[in-house]
């Protein structure tokens, strides 16, 4: 499993499957059916870029052909060129019309028999198909099964994620609809099953969307968020219209605006946001709300659910007696939105997004690039985006009081704005789709052509990411390459982050592939297995550590625990529960024993005077790195393992041949049982190849 080779230049065919909607090589028709939106774009524009990397030799888009007499575009046209490496085929099924998501599955078993004809008769069969949405997913897997090529899969959105949101805001559903979806939900499965490969767009789909299917496997999805463009927002100024538009609700429009652009739909919980707003007499002091909710000529005219919401909006502001404080304009133009980020930009504002949940965030991205600070949703894509541009705070959705608090601080705090004003600026870079097809084809190449060095590793250096591995740039760059260097070293992470979380990081520091990851605090552990593409949890880590673990009475007992604040959604893991101290150093004693005293086993963890881990009695990095060494049968003396903080503390202690870099915090080499360890005199990076480098030394030496 360890150390993965050079690979061959060799170069690909890819056949991306899309069956929904009206698909042509340009101009799309965008909302002509109502099929025809997102996705389309997403595989036009990760086409357009995949296609610039030599290494793809060839991209082919297959869809399904139909008659239509609603469009003068000719849709039955059985290939389109779109460039010198790109072509899109349609394939006529038994039925000429076109049909909407709903009702294509009739047609797949005739869309299935014509293309698995189309590919017997290329010269070659394409390297991997890629499936896009359910029913293609469907079609993937069923040509896997028929002719061996690997497919990878992107679900774009999820049935299952759909019927809960359906279920939760109490729309009836009736036989049809739940038919409908059951099915989507079948395909869905059987796709998440068999994929070689999933790409989700945000943690939140990797790490909560899917696990809701049976065959979830974590180890098989990877994170790689989508390209966007972005360039309207960079330089974006306010304009007179915008002025206009806003200045007429306000008595003051000079004030920090707190925007929101979001649909008037109840999963984007606007409302909370006028209470937040309404109920603290200091916010609308200092600033003023915007809403801008889509476009309405009469309220009665909307679909019921935006009716109804617009309804409860004017109903709140009129409550709370907001007039000359709150701006909800009726109509705005497409070209009106990056002024509007701009304006509230100028007023020093905030872009806030209280939905429910968020899957991806376009506006957050936006704003990003606009300059505005954001206050998001915890649930969802603006965790990937605040953890990756560090430009906003996430709350709670549901507790609107502190939502008001944290638009407060941050509005007196012009410091901290303008630092996360500026840093909004890296979202630009880090949703671009040419680094997106990077990860891609790297995956890519991978799937198509497994070939690992299989000797197993003689020694294996396990480090903690944050502080550790990463921190300076220069330093990751000379220990990937020492790291390549390094004969039958095998290397992997152990961190507080989540799997998902760990391997994006990881890419975009740019440090070399790790071959195993331990991840939430030694709760879990996943190896990379001999496809070089797949990681495999460890199940028998995972059962050891249910034993004597009871999750939900550890959390009903410290619900209201003084000093402990939960962490967000995406932080509580089936083997730990992490919440914010309040920095009390004697919390973690007083917890334990609280918890004791009810029966309650489990392991404290306390870093960075913040961070408060609750793990299973039989969990933390080192009893996971003891594991893991057991494993591979490394002796003990080949053991190397770097931190920097209070969660790495068991783990240098209990191992001989310890490393702590020279940034270390929590006070590490202070405390009982750490006098063995190495204490690098470098920094970060270079700190772990300068306590190797002794390891190594002493053991020639001995
Ligand atoms: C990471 C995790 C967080 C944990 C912390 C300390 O930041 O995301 O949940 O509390 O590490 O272990
Ligand atoms: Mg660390």
């Amino acid at each position: 499993m360890f150390h993965i080779s050079e690979r061959d230049f060799h170069t690909m065919h890819i056949v991306h499957v899309a069956l929904q909607g009206c698909l042509r090589g340009s101009d799309i028709e965008y909302g002509i059916t109502a099929d025809t939106g997102g996705h389309i774009r997403y595989l036009l524009e990760l086409v357009e870029a995949s296609e610039q990397d030599p290494a793809i030799d060839r991209i082919t888009l297959i869809t399904r052909a139909f008659d239509s007499d609603f469009s003068h575009v000719d849709y039955t046209c059985p290939q389109e060129v779109l460039s010198d490496r790109v072509s899109l085929v349609r394939l006529a099924t038994d039925h000429p019309g076109y049909l909407p998501k709903e009702q294509l599955y009739q047609e797949l078993p005739s869309f299935m028999d014509a293309f698995e004809q189309w590919l017997r008769r290329q010269p070659q069969l394409p390297d991997a198909l890629h499936a896009h949405y359910a029913d293609a997913g469907e079609v993937a897997a069923e040509m896997q099964a028929r002719l061996g090529i690997p497919f990878v899969f992107t679900g774009h959105s999820l049935g299952r994620s759909k019927l809960k949101c359906l279920q939760q805001s109490g729309t009836p559903l009736d036989d049809a609809t739940h038919q409908t979806l059951m099915r989507r939900i079948a395909f869905e499965a059987r796709a998440i099953r068999e994929a070689g490969l999933i790409i989700a767009s945000s943690r939140d789909e990797a790490e909560v969307q899917y696990a809701d299917y049976p065959g979830y496997d974590a180890g098989r999805i990877r994170v790689i968020p989508p390209g966007s463009h972005l360039s309207a927002f960079t330089d974006a100024a306010s304009t007179p219209c915008v002025d206009t538009m806003l200045g007429r609700f306000l008595t003051d429009p000079n004030k920090p605006a707190l925007l929101a652009i979001a649909r008037p739909v109840t999963r984007k919980n606007l409302a909370a946001l006028v209470h937040a707003f309404g109920n603290s007499p200091a916010l609308r002091d200092k600033a003023n709300l915007v809403i801008v909710a889509g476009v309405r000529e009469r309220i009665d005219h909307l679909e019921s659910e935006l009716a109804d919401n617009l309804r409860e909006l004017l109903e709140l502001i009129d409550d709370y007696d907001l007039y000359g404080q709150v701006a909800y304009p009726r109509y705005h133009r497409e070209e009106d939105i990056p002024a509007l980020y701009a304006w509230a930009r100028e007023r020093g504002g905030i872009f806030i997004n209280p939905a429910f949940n968020e899957p991806f965030g376009l506006t957050l991205l936006e704003a990003s690039a606009a300059g505005l600070p954001l206050v998001a949703t915890d649930s969802g894509g603006p965790n990937d985006i605040i953890e990756q541009c560090g430009n906003g705070i996430l709350i709670n959705p549901r507790h609107t009081e502190r939502m008001a608090c944290e638009m407060l601080d941050l509005l007196n705090d012009p410091a901290r704005w303008q630092r996360m004003a500026d840093h909004g600026h890296q979202a630009v870079l880090a949703f671009d789709w040419q680094r997106h097809v990077q990860r891609y084809h790297d995956l890519l190449a991978r799937l198509c052509r497994p070939h690992t060095d299989t000797t197993p590793p003689r020694a294996l250096l396990i480090c903690d990411i944050d502080n550790t591995l990463t921190g300076s740039p220069v330093g990751i760059q000379t220990f990937n390459a020492w790291y390549q260097a390094q004969p039958r070293l095998g290397f992997g992470v152990a961190t507080g982050r989540s799997f998902h979380s760990a391997l994006s990081i990881l890419e975009q520091a740019g440090i070399v592939y790790p071959q195993l990851v331990i991840s939430s605090v030694g709760s879990e552990i996943h190896y990379l297995d001999d496809s070089g593409v797949r990681y495999q949890k460890d199940e028998r880590w995972s059962a050891l550590l249910d034993q004597h673990w009871q999750r939900e009475a550890i959390a009903r007992a410290l619900e209201d625990f003084p000093g402990l604040t939960p962490q967000g959604p995406l932080e509580q893991r089936r083997h730990k529960l992490s919440y914010f101290s309040d920095g009390d150093t004697r919390l973690s004693a007083r917890v334990q024993r609280y918890l004791q005293q009810r029966g309650l086993a489990c392991t404290v963890i306390h870093s960075h005077g913040r961070y408060f881990d609750i793990l299973p009695i039989n969990a933390s990095k080192g009893l996971a790195v003891e594991h893991v060494r057991q494993r591979f049968n490394i002796p003990a003396r080949q053991l190397y393992v770097a931190g920097d903080s209070g969660n790495d503390l068991d783990m240098l202690r209990a191992t001989p041949c310890s490393i702590v870099v020279a940034n270390y915090s929590d006070d590490l080499l202070a405390a009982p049982g750490m006098s063995h360890v190495y204490a690098a005199s470098a920094a970060h990076a270079l700190g772990i190849i300068e306590g190797v480098k002794h390891f190594q030394q002493q053991e020639l030496a001995s």
